[in-house]
């Protein structure tokens, strides 16, 4: 079978994520560890494919030193600019001339499917229709594109509709043929003021061209919120094998499935896996629970934390109470204050949460 291209999606906002990816790219923020974006180029890798054009916007710097020319991946990757996010039906006109007339399966850089994407790489090239979307249930269509089916066939597609007519949600990631670059030159922008992929999809099916389903089995996110990336974080954990290369001290205890990467020193606390300490971090009379991600030259001192993802540089220390389902930016200080009054004392950026008991 020929093989094909991939068009990896790197741009956009991320504005649901601040301010976490305020300024950085959220494709980058690391699910235990490896930055989400990384388990995509992955499963595009696994499925075959070698040339890649990955679509990038304002964060082009971060993404390019992070992915560079994809050869640590196994990949060639091609970076393709979009000057604003007018969203995915306009990143396939980008990418009109690198695509050709080849076909393509499409990639959005933020979502993650556990399984890979072989079986719907191939499937497109067994059938050879003109498109394949990827369906999975959902409790919350609403935020999604959502598909409805007659008989099997995709019928009417919806992005993210408030009286959604199924369950079933668009998961990000698309096979086309060349013939999906008229469709994306003949629609309008939506009420959101993009040009939805869902629409160029709608505009195949209403000119009577061949558009496929396939269901996921799989689990598979989305990880534009929170509480998605933390659910992410903790399916990715489970999956990990103990691998202790840092230092830990004889008065520390680990259990279970615990991986503590090198240069990382663990003195006089316990840790209980699953869960990740990443390189040259600290941790320092302290509990580290399930499912949390300590990202590199993180300091965790006398403090508990449970189900978080701490990002780099930051720091934690004598906290009074246990920290869980946090996500917690990069070079962030959190600590106990010494003097009086006892009081909480923030200084945080736009857009943040913050629960105190
Ligand atoms: O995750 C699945 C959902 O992805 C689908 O169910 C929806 O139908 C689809 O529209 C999309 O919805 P989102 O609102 O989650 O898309 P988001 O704006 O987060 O963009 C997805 C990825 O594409 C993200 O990595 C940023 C990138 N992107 C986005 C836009 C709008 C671009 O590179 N350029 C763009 O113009």
């Amino acid at each position: 079978m020929r093989p094909i291209k991939a068009l990896v999606l790197a741009g956009g906002k991320g504005t649901r994520l601040r301010p976490i990816t305020h300024t950085s790219a959220k494709q980058l923020v690391p699910i235990a560890n490896k930055p989400i974006l990384f388990y995509g180029l992955e499963a595009i890798r696994d499925a075959g494919i070698v040339d890649v054009g990955m679509v990038v916007g304002d964060t082009h710097r971060e993404i390019e030193a992070a992915v560079g020319d994809g050869s640590s991946f196994g990949l060639k990757v091609t970076y393709i600019r979009q000057d604003a996010p007018l969203g995915l039906a306009h990143a396939v006109m980008v990418a009109g001339d690198f695509m050709g007339k080849e076909p393509f399966v499409m990639y959005l850089g933020d979502n993650l499917i556990m399984g890979g994407i072989s079986d719907f790489v191939g499937e497109f090239q067994k059938n050879k229709p003109n498109s394949q979307i990827l369906l999975a249930r959902v409790d919350n269509p609403s935020d999604f594109g959502v598909a409805e089916l007659a008989d099997g066939r995709v019928v009417r597609l919806e992005e993210k509709p408030e009286a959604p007519r199924s369950n079933l949600a668009l998961v990000g990631v698309y096979m086309f043929d060349a013939e999906i670059f008229e469709a994306v030159g003949s629609i309008e922008p939506s009420g959101r003021g993009e040009l939805e992929i869902t629409d160029a999809i709608q505009y195949l099916i209403d000119a009577g061209r061949d558009v496929r389903a396939h269901e996921v089995t799989g689990w598979w996110k989305d990880t534009g919120k929170l509480d998605d990336i933390l659910e992410a974080n903790r399916m990715i954990l489970e999956t990990i094998d103990r691998d202790i290369r840092g230092e830990v001290d004889a008065r520390s205890r680990v259990d279970g499935k615990v991986v503590v990467e090198e240069g990382a020193v663990v003195e006089g606390s316990v840790l209980r896996g699953p869960l990740v300490i990443g390189r040259d971090s600290r941790i320092v009379r302290s509990y580290v629970g399930p499912f949390t991600s300590i990202y590199f030259d993180v300091t965790v001192q006398n403090s508990e934390i449970e189900h978080s993802i701490i990002l780099e540089g930051s720091t934690v220390s004598n906290l009074g109470q246990r920290m869980e389902r946090s996500l917690i930016g990069k070079d962030v200080e959190i600590t106990k204050s010494a003097t009086m009054p006892k009081a909480y004392r923030f200084m945080v950026g736009d857009a943040s949460r913050i629960e105190v008991p």
